[in-house]
């Protein structure tokens, strides 16, 4: 069955609670995360941070474009004492990210809207290389 106008709505504002959690949980670890190999990715976290943040502004217009109401609920954040364990949870919150925006991309598809689709795409890319910036610094 086809996804109705609402079902995309809901699916949105979950990526946006995501997108909320995700930017708290790089600010959180970027702060935290010591040892000299994980100098580089910590500063990366912070761009990973804003982009987190900039992802959330792209949802919230698009729902509100769309007649919903951007949530202000936070999904789930994890934090650790254990750098490694740190870039594990960012990588499953990037895991998580990556196949929201996948479903969204074929929902949008399907309701013809073009342009919430184009975003939802561009936020997809974006998604891929926080992932491809964390597997890399977790030697993966
Ligand atoms: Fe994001
Ligand atoms: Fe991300």
């Amino acid at each position: 069955m086809p996804s109705t106008k609402e079902d995309f709505i809901n699916k949105l504002n979950k990526a946006l609670e995501w997108e909320y959690a995700s930017a708290i949980q790089y600010i959180q670890h970027s702060a935290v995360i010591t040892g000299a190999q994980y100098d580089s990715i910590s500063k990366e976290l912070v761009v990973h941070a804003n982009e987190e943040i900039a992802h959330a502004v792209l949802v919230a217009t698009a729902i509100s474009d769309l007649g919903g109401v951007p949530t202000i609920e936070v999904e789930k954040r994890n934090i650790s004492d254990d750098s490694k364990t740190m870039l594990e949870q960012d990588l499953e919150g990037e895991e998580i990210a990556i196949k929201l925006y996948k479903e969204l991309i074929v929902i949008a598809e399907e309701q013809k809207e073009y342009g919430v689709r184009r975003v939802m795409e561009d936020i997809l890319m974006q998604e891929e290389e926080h992932r491809r910036d964390i597997m890399n610094s977790l030697g993966k």
